[in-house]
């Protein structure tokens, strides 16, 4: 199996449009200390002829043109890209099918919930005839025809941002539905796991990571309360819909003792001091094991087990 990480930071992507903190500031003066992120995305492929992109960001087009995998391959018209695969509804998992919208056939596939978020208004531009919209249901394992399967799993989070009462005691933080759901990749016996947004870990999720071959995971925050201690938001990680990296409930901690190949964090907002190399946070989270993943970020089972 083919892994490439497309974009590796959370929504609004390092640097920002409209952000000046430590990182977003080294990233427009394009310091060495940290690399510029696009907004979190992975694709997959068996044979690396024919993908699926998992999370269909803003920045779907840039991401196409910076990984040769994606380019067309034969005149007049052509993608690698088979299939999206959009774990939830927030604006930086589905606005990227408008860049999509050139008379291109694909599959997209995600719970009934998050794609009534893809029908009607802009998304009309979406030929029917072309893009095979596939709803699934939570734990049904879909064969992509591509050589693995992918199976949908409830993950604590939350309806989208855009979709958020007004109302804050409405909002129902923490819940498990079809709103947002993490993605199992399997190929035979082997697992794989692309999970964006996680609210807070749970031992149905610890049991089923178990034995994981990969993991790329919600690593929105270092800390829970990073953004408002960094004057950026009035919101918590949790608040958001994710997990930090480090404390007692975080995803370091929860899932030390839980047996994964290898575990990478993706998903990275831009406040999230462990993006700088030279950080503290940084050193912390590898010497547990984890890597920070950037965009370009290659993984090929076959040559890692050779
Ligand atoms: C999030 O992960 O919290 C979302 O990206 C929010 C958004 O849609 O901007
Ligand atoms: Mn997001
Ligand atoms: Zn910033």
């Amino acid at each position: 199996m083919q892994f490439l990480i497309l974009g590796s930071a959370a929504g609004g992507g390092l640097p920002q449009w409209n952000c000046l903190c430590e990182n977003c500031r080294l990233a427009y003066r394009r310091d060495g200390r940290l690399t510029a992120r696009t907004q979190c995305s992975v694709a997959v492929s068996a044979d690396g002829e024919n993908w699926v992109v998992l999370s269909a960001t803003p920045d779907l087009r840039q991401q196409i043109i910076s990984n040769p995998e994606l380019h067309p391959k034969c005149a007049p018209r052509h993608s690698p890209i088979k299939a999206v695969f959009a774990p939830n509804g927030d604006i930086d998992n589905i606005a990227g099918l408008l860049v999509m919208r050139e008379m291109q056939p694909f599959a997209l596939f995600a719970t009934r919930s998050v794609m009534a978020h893809t029908e009607g208004g802009v998304f009309g531009v979406l030929n029917a005839d072309l893009v095979q919209r596939r709803p699934i249901a939570l734990d049904e394992s879909v064969d992509t025809g591509l050589g693995f399967t992918i199976t949908a799993f409830a993950t604590p989070g939350k309806i989208p941002l855009y979709m958020e009462s007004r109302n804050e005691a409405e909002i129902e933080l923490g819940a498990e539905g079809e709103s947002t759901v993490g993605l199992e990749i399997r190929d035979g016996d082997r697992r794989f796991y692309y999970i964006p947004s996680c609210a807070r870990m749970t031992d149905a999720l610890r049991k089923r990571l178990e034995g994981a071959e990969i993991l790329f995971f919600d690593g929105t925050t270092f800390e829970d309360d990073e953004m408002i201690r960094q004057g950026l938001s009035p919101k918590t990680a949790w608040r958001m819909g994710h997990m930090a990296m480090n404390g007692e409930r975080g995803s370091v901690r929860t899932l030390a003792d839980v047996d994964i190949g290898q575990r990478i964090f993706v998903h990275i907002n831009n406040s999230n001091p462990a993006l700088r190399h030279d950080s503290a946070e940084r050193r912390q989270v590898e010497a547990a094991g984890w890597r920070i993943g950037h965009d370009g970020l290659r993984i090929d089972t076959a040559e890692a087990r050779s």
